[in-house]
């Protein structure tokens, strides 16, 4: 392990596109052999680290998930977003509070978003993982799938959502014995969610404006992966040199990402870097779909900084209170009021 840790990030705000950015194109994301945890464990836990530690993300090859899987999950999700009523997406708004619980369901496009700053045109989803638990007898396909979707789209989905919980679980046992502590410590209790993102191609005023495809910031939770997507546009701010890195990672290829919490957890070892996905080029500007997944702790878990990683620079708190600090952050601190 290297022997550093990184400092929280500024206000993400402060990181638009701009033609003034600064770009480091002689650094690439390192991408990691995942078969390789088999076959030279010390290896790959050494290169997965290394890599997180310095930029917050990885890419990951030869992670087993079969690539029928990738592609039909992509063409479902353009399904989902293109085939469903505006009126029926609606009855599955996401909570136009911010709040500092989980919240899921349909984002709209050109929602307001963070500081009024970015014209997104998004339209996004987020799945709970309960909208996958298909066995539980308790379980009621219309509370989270709207009408049709659940026998066009959800087994697809569902199968994506296992994949990436399967393929999370060693990832989180790896990055602990990388950091010398017991395999077993965490998640005890975590809570997933698999979002999709549509994104739509640009109107031509859009490319003069201040519209981005996605909008500077880090993610939550413990770790982010998703599937690398068809279109390119994702850049991590590197904290060296902070100058934007562009993400070129290979079909096929995962994406894996530190989140805030894990970052708080892990004494900032494992920095929740900042990153955006920026205006594709009048040539590139179609639709882009992408998927990631995300694990998390539960809302009422105590955060704190793991044992055994130096002085802790945070007080233990609940989840909740984390989240409420970083809607703060981000929204100011009447933002609990805010429509
Ligand atoms: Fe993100």
């Amino acid at each position: 392990m290297e022997n550093k840790t990184n400092q929280p990030y500024s206000s993400p705000s402060s990181f638009e596109e701009s033609s003034t950015d600064l770009y480091n194109d002689d650094i690439e994301i390192p991408t990691v052999d995942f078969s390789t945890l088999q076959t030279n464990k010390d290896d790959f836990i050494q290169k997965l680290g290394d890599s997180l530690v310095r930029f917050g993300f990885v890419i990951l090859v030869n992670h087993g998930i079969n690539v029928d899987l990738l592609e039909a999950t992509e063409k479902k999700a353009k399904e989902f977003f293109e085939s469903v009523p505006q009126q029926e997406k609606e009855k599955f708004l996401i909570p136009r509070q911010h709040t500092n619980k989980l919240v899921v369901g349909y984002v709209p496009r050109l929602i307001p978003n963070i500081l009024q700053k970015f014209i997104i045109p998004l339209e996004g989803w987020k799945f709970h993982q309960n909208a996958f638990d298909f066995e539980n007898p308790e379980f009621k396909e219309s509370e989270f799938w709207p009408d049709t979707t659940y026998e066009a789209c959800a087994s697809v989905f569902r199968e994506y959502y296992l994949s990436q919980k399967e393929l999370a679980t060693p990832l989180i046992s790896c990055l602990l014995q990388y950091l010398k502590l017991d395999p077993q410590l965490f998640p005890k209790t975590s809570v997933n969610t698999l979002r999709f993102n549509y994104y739509f191609p640009l109107q031509p005023e859009e490319f003069l404006n201040n519209t981005c495809r996605m909008y500077p910031h880090a993610d939550m939770g413990i770790i982010n992966m998703m599937a690398a997507p068809s279109s390119s546009g994702l850049q991590v701010l590197n904290q060296e040199d902070m100058k934007w890195i562009r993400v070129n990672a290979p079909k096929n290829s995962l994406i894996f990402n530190i989140g805030r919490v894990l970052q708080r957890m892990t004494n900032d070892i494992f920095p929740a870097a900042i990153h955006r996905v920026i205006k594709p080029s009048p040539s590139q500007n179609a639709v882009r779909v992408t998927f990631p997944f995300n694990s998390n702790l539960k809302e009422d878990e105590i955060l704190e900084v793991l044992p055994g990683l130096g002085e802790p620079k945070y007080q233990p708190l609940r989840v909740f209170e984390f989240f409420n600090e970083l809607a703060k952050e981000a929204y100011g601190d009447n933002y609990a009021s805010r429509k």
